[in-house]
């Protein structure tokens, strides 16, 4: 079976008690802790920065931690949550005014680098940094809000991603990011993706017996990736 990776986005996690919620949702079997910013500016709303990085760290959290920066200027920030300890740090190309720059900046911090393509960003951004790049994530909604409906025509843009990956021989990793559930993660990775992205889609779904766990869901997403192969 293909290398998929369920990357709980703690967006949709109770605030108040993070750190239990994000070793709850790694017991229950997830890879990488997604990590939302906003800084409404890029995203019109506001969530969380380096500071509560740091303390999923210093909690005890060793999972990777995928940071997916919704804020513009990037470069500023890099660092910060290098030292945060993030493991990957996704942007978005129109949120930085250089590209190859910022890119080049993430990898001198130590942290993997990717790309974040929102549903109207062509790929071609791609173009001429293939190989600085570890992660390229493909909205399936507009960013800013967790609970939105998946825009189909990300299946087709993944199909387009996924040949790009394989044509260059590259280790790239392919995520996908918003409206992903239980009931559309088979075909989602049939088009190509490896990591996904669910916030309320496993949030939302707390086990029937014990509130904090998410094994039920999480159990149900990995029996429909089984299906794919
Ligand atoms: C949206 C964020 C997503 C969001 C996904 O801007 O990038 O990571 O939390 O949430 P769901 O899975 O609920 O669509
Ligand atoms: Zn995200």
């Amino acid at each position: 079976m293909a290398d998929y990776q369920i990357a709980p986005s703690i967006l949709s996690a109770n605030f108040a008690k993070l750190g239990e919620e994000v070793d709850n949702v790694l017991a229950s079997g997830t890879d990488i802790v997604h990590f939302d910013v906003m800084d409404n500016h890029y995203v019109p709303n506001l969530t969380i920065g380096p500071l509560v990085c740091e303390a999923l760290r210093k909690h005890g959290v060793t999972a990777p931690i995928d940071v997916h920066l919704m804020v513009s200027p990037v470069d500023r920030i890099v660092g910060d949550f290098a030292a945060a300890g993030a493991t990957y740090i996704t942007f978005h190309p129109e949120a930085s005014s250089h590209i190859d720059r910022t890119l080049q900046l993430i990898k001198a911090e130590g942290c993997k680098a990717g790309l974040v393509f929102n549903p109207a960003t062509p790929l071609s951004h791609l173009d001429y940094v293939l190989d600085k790049i570890d992660m390229i994530l493909l909205m399936s909604v507009n960013p800013g809000f967790g609970g939105q409906s998946f825009i189909p025509s990300a299946l087709d843009k993944l199909r387009q991603a996924r040949k790009i990956i394989d044509d260059s021989g590259l280790d790239i990793r392919l995520e996908i990011d918003g409206g992903v559930k239980a009931d559309n993660i088979a075909e989602i990775a049939a088009a190509g993706a490896d990591t996904f992205v669910s916030g309320s889609g496993i949030f939302g779904k707390p086990g029937a017996n014990d509130a904090h766990r998410y094994d039920t869901i999480v159990a149900e997403m990995r029996a429909q990736l089984a299906k794919v192969g």
